[in-house]
């Protein structure tokens, strides 16, 4: 069994400890299906991240893909990933529905036992269509709603993530089903910096940062990232330019130094 988790585990992650058990007691049981919901930047995709890592630290045994699902192009090339590496029969064949080849693998309960991280859905549509599909025959892959290449098995749990409450409901089948992620509190606020920062400050003007910034890890992250940069940038200095004016705090806040572990 393998893993096509796309990243490392993150040295600097902040444990969520609440939402880390939930995650846990939620995808333990036969057939599970889970999701966090939230903001985006609200460290959703991390959390399943480190779930996915200590899925296969605990049990090599088992299967952990990771799909992203953002798109309907993204989940296909995420299935046909994982068709190449099951290295499952027919997968080339250009006629070959790999979406349905994997999924049957899926509901086979003798492959064993496997966890799907379905990171990023926030397009409910291709999921589940609120208009049913044309029944055109040419093009009924194409069209077929994704939720049919995830099959219900004992065998396995479903992890989601996504910034929108309806879709979560949906995919995890249930209002007990979800989980809203928050900011972080101001310990795990201040622990995410200390963790980024190059020379972590040792003053109050933290706590400000954090503040100006919602307690958005994103955020937390762009701005210590930013920081780090900078030869003479201090907390107390990055304050006063985001508080400048509103296109400078855009600017600050769209920031992306490539270290983010997002895809
Ligand atoms: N627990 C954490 N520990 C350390 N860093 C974190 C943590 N949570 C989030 N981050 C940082 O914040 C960034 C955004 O987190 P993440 O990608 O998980 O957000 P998200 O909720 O999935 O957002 P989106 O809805 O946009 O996908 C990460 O790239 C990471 O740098
Ligand atoms: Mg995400």
């Amino acid at each position: 069994p393998f893993s096509t988790v796309p990243f490392a585990r993150d040295p600097d992650f902040v444990d969520r400890p609440e939402i880390v058990a939930w995650v846990r007691d939620k995808c333990a049981g036969p057939g599970a299906r889970a999701a966090l919901v939230g903001l985006g930047g609200v460290g959703k995709s991390q959390i399943a991240l480190q779930y996915a890592h200590s899925v296969r630290d605990a049990s090599p045994q088992t299967f952990v893909f990771w799909v992203h699902a953002s798109t309907r192009a993204r989940f296909e090339e995420a299935y046909r990933d994982i068709a190449d590496r099951l290295q499952l029969p027919g997968r080339s064949d250009p006629k070959a529905n790999v979406l349905r080849l994997v999924s049957e693998w899926l509901r086979e309960e003798a492959n064993g036992r496997w966890v799907v991280v379905l990171d990023n859905v926030d397009d409910i549509e291709t999921f589940h269509p609120s208009r049913k599909p044309q029944c055109n025959e040419a093009h009924a892959d194409t069209q077929t709603p994704l939720a049919t290449y995830l099959p219900q098995s004992r065998n396995g749990a479903i992890l989601v993530t996504s910034r929108s409450k309806d879709a979560a409901v949906r995919l995890a089948g249930g209002y007990n089903r979800i989980k809203e992620v928050l900011a972080m509190d101001e310990d795990e606020g201040l622990q995410l910096l200390r963790n980024k920062l190059r020379d972590p400050p040792i003053n109050e003007s933290a706590v400000e940062l954090l503040q100006a910034l919602d307690y958005i890890p994103l955020a937390i992250t762009q701005a210590a990232a930013y920081i780090n940069r900078r030869a003479r940038m201090t907390v107390a200095g990055y304050l006063i330019e985001f508080r400048r004016s509103n296109k400078k705090r855009e600017s600050l806040l769209n920031w992306d130094a490539g270290e983010l572990r997002r895809d």
